[in-house]
């Protein structure tokens, strides 16, 4: 079935319930609900998260009522007069590298380990993701004067953070494939199983601490924060991953795998990528809603969310934005270059790597 992978059902219809909704307060049952699945999620030999419609369709699992959800809170901000933050690919300019033409470069060589680490370190880090589950989030409640029942802010430990984590990294009670399997399935399709060693694994591609950013908040609650904030910068950059590696997928003649095999990798990229557009959303929302409160901080003072959280924001998007990027790419060149001198034409081969490198 090459080339006939069913698209993912349009937001629109997914979201129809919203109007219908008279509370914007769900319980965490609903917010980890599923679809009724029409057919399970079975691609590539494994059994994965999420489901198909009737018509073949894919569904992200965990949506059923947290998606409405998502609107209905987005809804009640603006109603509120808040606004949405910026938080898009626009706040990340930095070219990936190697960039995409290195990349094909690359790949016509049969050099396709760059590309295989980048696949397996993506999925990897997806699993990370699973601690957002897990981890001993505060309650929001405990430092802001507004009422959080109808807010995304009040779901983080209701369910939200919980649906977050099982997406990347599994469901402990399921034995569903999450985020790190649909990458490796995407890699083994394209590369081939065992192709290269396992790569080192960067220890965090969070900003490092440096120091405290919220300091009339509890240690607690401004961890929580840098910890939305970055994962949200995470999670946007990893469109640019997501979007880079469908391309390159789509240059067929740059790999000795069937044709079906990359059609498929670039299809499991589209589904993690279904999967992903809630947790820009919500991330994005409940920085925005976190914007409006009235925090009160450990001195008794009252402060605008704009005065705790821009400083923050602003920190951690410089990080993503600028002193991310400029580190990865110092750190990756000298490995680069040593991996295109074992090949026999290694010289050559670095020469047209570097007339094709970004200004
Ligand atoms: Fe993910
Ligand atoms: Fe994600």
């Amino acid at each position: 079935m090459a080339g006939s992978y069913p698209r993912p059902l349009p937001r629109a219809s997914r979201t129809a319930t919203i109007s219908a909704m008279q509370s914007a307060s769900f319980t965490r049952e609903e917010l980890l609900s599923n679809h009724a699945f029409a057919r399970p999620h079975e691609a590539a030999g494994r059994r994965l998260h999420g489901g198909l419609d009737a018509q073949g369709r894919y569904l992200p699992p965990r949506t059923q009522v947290r998606e409405p959800a998502v609107r209905a809170w987005e809804q009640r901000l603006v109603e509120r007069g808040g606004e949405l933050l910026r938080a898009d690919l626009s706040l990340l300019p930095a070219p990936l590298f190697p960039n995409f033409e290195q990349q094909k470069c690359l790949l016509a060589h049969g050099l396709g380990q760059t590309l295989w680490n980048t696949l397996t370190i993506t999925g990897v880090i997806e699993a990370r993701g699973k601690i957002l589950a897990e981890f001993p989030a505060p309650e929001f409640a405990d430092v802001v004067e507004d009422d959080l029942s109808e807010t995304a802010t009040g779901h983080l430990r209701r369910g939200l953070l919980e649906a977050h984590g099982f997406d990347e990294g599994g469901a402990p009670d399921s034995d569903l494939g999450a985020h790190d399997a649909m990458w490796f399935a995407a890699r083994d399709l394209a590369l081939g199983i065992d192709s290269y060693p396992m790569p080192e694994i960067p220890e965090s591609i969070g900003r490092p601490d440096a120091g405290r950013l919220c300091p009339s908040l509890p240690i607690g609650h401004e961890m929580m924060l840098s910890l939305l904030a970055n994962v949200l910068l995470i999670e946007i950059r990893a469109e640019k991953v997501f979007s880079f590696v469908q391309a390159l997928l789509r240059q067929h003649q740059l790999f000795r795998a069937r044709t079906s095999d990359l059609e498929l990798a670039h299809e499991m990229i589209a589904r993690i990528r279904t999967d992903e557009a809630i947790h820009v959303d919500y991330l994005r929302l409940v920085l925005s809603e976190l914007r409006t409160f009235t925090f009160r901080g450990l001195d008794g003072s009252r402060l605008p969310g704009t005065a705790v959280l821009d400083p923050l924001w602003n920190a951690v998007v410089q990080w993503h934005a600028l002193e991310n990027p400029r580190l990865a790419r110092a750190q990756m060149e000298p490995v680069l270059r040593a991996r295109i001198l074992t090949h026999p034409e290694g010289a050559a081969i670095l020469e047209e790597i570097e007339s094709l490198a970004d200004a």
